[in-house]
Formats: structure tokens, C-alpha cells, sequence
């Protein structure tokens, strides 16, 4: 028996460019500016936001990323996102593609070159092209990525009514994997989808001792009983830059009598289930409050009101602080 197929054409460089427009027509996306190292410079238009398919970060996720937001023309705590970016790349063994002065000054001048005042700015590490092999390739070149883009959104509904997780039923990553941000977000993907499917809004993931770990892409934390904000360890969990910056930030709401304490230790289910406020806590959702955890009710079941002031005290500092760097339009 013959199987009939169409015959596969052979693309010339301006079919595939007509091809890769043809393809982001179909899928309009808000990417604004990209550099890539191995073009040596930046392109907008979102049919060149390319990557050679050999490089090791797609086919075997050996690359880091990292992210930070862009707030009213100012890139928000890019040095704190950027230590955390260089410690991923030693742990996954990878050679910068540049010092760590070069990145930043890509990251701000591909800013500038988008134009854009909001959004979020994504930049990656990859180990870079040369082979379909494991280990980098003879002579490979580590690849830098930066993108400027709209940013994730979530339902507005997160902050008015609260959002509701789940525990997922998908084994935490390794301590040493957890702490590296790396490409590979296998589990951070399949919680999340495994959470929608069940009609929650997010996972959050269970240690093997049984303490709270983190959720897909931001971090969670808690008001106990004894109004003490509780934030577990970041030895098993990505030591989030924001979730670090809350810590320091909500000392203003211990003056105010509205916190009797901040601490950071591993935190029971058991305890954390029995908590006033749980929050999710990241550069795209900044503070968000959590009223169902599985079938248990958080608190009274409202946003409560450390939720909210924390996420003042970071709007503020957001708008406000050292911690901005101002985009040279
Ligand atoms: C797994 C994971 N945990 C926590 C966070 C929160 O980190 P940050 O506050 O730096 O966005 C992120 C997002 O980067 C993440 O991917």
C-alpha cells in the first residue's frame, strides 16, 4: 500500500522569512523588541525572534532565564534579578556570553529600543549551538536572549475575590533544580495545566517532608494565626526577588501593628492550611491574595488586609524607590 503525502518543498531564505510572518499573523503575540547575541543586535518584528533550532536550550534545556519588570519607564530591581540570573548560570555549568556590565547594558538598551514604558523583560543564557548532542558542542557559543514584552496577565478576579490553588499532585523538583532557574519547567508547566483542568487558578507544590514549597511561577507565603507572615525556606524553592523584597517591606506593617512578625522557615501543611491570609508572591502577579487551598477555605474567605497593604508597599516601590533603573527612550 502507498501512503500519499504532499510532496515537502524546499524553502529558499524568503519563504521561510514569508513563513515565520505568515505564522505570527495567525498568532498575533506582544513581543516588542528582541536581542539575540547571535545576531548581534536587536530586531522588532516578532517573524525574526528566532533561535537556531541546535541550540541546547531548545532541544535539551540547557539555558537560564530570568525576569524583571518594566514599570512606567523604569526597569524595576534588574541588579537583584540579575544576581539571581548569574548564580543560575553556575549551576548549570554555563559561560556567560558576555560580564555581567554588557548584559545589563543590553537588557537597558533593548529596552529603550522598544519603546515601551509597562511590560516585562525576559532575558535567557543558553549554552548555545553546534550539535544534537548532551554536553555543548566543539566550539559552541553561549547565546544571549532579551525580550521586552506585554508581560503575563491575570483575571482581575485574583485580587478582588482571591485566587484558588491546589496541591498538586506533581513531585517538587530537587532542591538543586528548585533554587536554578533553568528553562526546564516541566513540572511548573504540567502543575499548572493539571490546576486549570481541575478548575483552580494554580498549583502549589509539597516538599517530601511535607512542608509548602512554591507554586508554578511565583512564590507563596502566609499570615499565621499569631498575624506572623511566614515565608518557607528558599533552600528547596526559587529564592523569588520579589517574595525577598516583600520580606524587607512589610517591617512597615510590623510599625503599623498590622504584623507581629516576618519569618522564614518550613512551614506545615498543616499549619499553613489553618493560616488568615496565604498569598502568591512574583514579578508578574506581584501580591495576590489565595481564599481556597483544595477544599479548605482560607481565613474568612476574602482577600484579607496584609494581602493588600503588601501589595501597596510594592506598587510604591515599584513607582518610587533605588531600585529603578530609568530607560534611556
Ligand atoms: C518557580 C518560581 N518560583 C518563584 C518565582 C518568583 O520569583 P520572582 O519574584 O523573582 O518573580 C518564579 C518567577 O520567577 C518562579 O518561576
Amino acid at each position: 500500500m502507498t501512503v500519499s503525502h504532499p510532496t515537502l518543498q524546499v524553502l529558499t531564505a524568503d519563504d521561510v522569512l514569508a513563513r515565520f510572518k505568515a505564522l505570527r499573523s495567525r498568532q498575533p503575540v506582544n513581543f516588542f523588541a528582541f536581542y539575540s547575541s547571535q545576531l548581534g543586535g536587536v530586531v522588532t518584528d516578532p517573524a525574526l525572534m528566532v533561535l537556531p533550532f541546535d541550540d541546547h536550550i531548545v532541544h535539551r534545556g540547557h539555558g537560564i532565564f530570568d525576569t524583571a519588570g518594566l514599570v512606567n519607564g523604569n526597569i524595576y530591581d534588574l541588579d537583584a534579578h540579575l544576581d539571581r540570573f548569574l548564580l543560575s548560570a553556575e549551576r548549570s555549568k554555563l559561560r556567560l556570553a558576555g560580564s555581567r556590565q554588557e548584559m545589563r547594558d543590553i537588557i537597558v538598551k533593548t529596552t529603550a529600543v522598544s519603546g515601551r514604558r509597562d511590560g516585562s523583560i525576559r532575558y535567557w543564557l543558553s549554552s548555545g549551538p553546534g550539535s544534537l548532542e548532551l554536553i555543548p558542542a566543539a566550539g559552541s557559543e553561549p547565546g544571549f536572549f532579551v525580550m521586552i514584552f506585554g508581560g503575563l496577565a491575570y483575571p482581575e478576579r485574583w485580587l478582588t475575590e482571591g485566587a484558588r490553588v491546589m496541591t498538586t499532585t506533581y513531585p517538587i523538583k530537587a532542591p538543586i533544580y528548585a533554587i536554578t532557574k533553568a528553562t526546564d519547567y516541566l513540572p511548573n508547566v504540567l502543575m499548572q495545566m493539571e490546576a486549570k483542568e481541575a478548575g483552580f487558578d494554580n498549583g502549589v507544590f509539597i516538599d517530601e517532608e511535607g512542608h509548602v514549597g512554591e507554586s508554578s511561577n511565583m512564590n507563596v507565603a502566609f499570615v499565621t494565626r499569631d498575624g506572623v507572615l511566614a515565608h518557607p525556606k528558599f533552600d528547596h524553592i526559587l529564592a523569588g526577588c520579589t517574595s525577598l523584597r516583600i520580606l524587607e517591606l512589610a517591617t512597615a506593617l510590623q510599625d503599623e501593628g498590622l504584623l507581629k512578625g516576618i519569618e522564614v522557615r518550613d512551614i506545615t501543611v498543616a499549619e499553613a492550611r489553618r493560616a488568615r491570609e496565604m498569598l502568591l508572591v512574583g514579578s508578574s502577579v506581584k501580591v495576590a491574595p489565595i481564599v481556597q487551598w483544595d477544599e479548605h477555605v482560607i481565613g474568612d474567605g476574602k482577600p484579607g488586609p496584609v494581602s493588600k497593604a503588601l501589595l501597596r508597599l510594592l506598587d510604591e516601590d515599584m513607582r518610587n524607590s533605588d531600585r529603578l533603573i530609568e530607560v534611556p527612550y
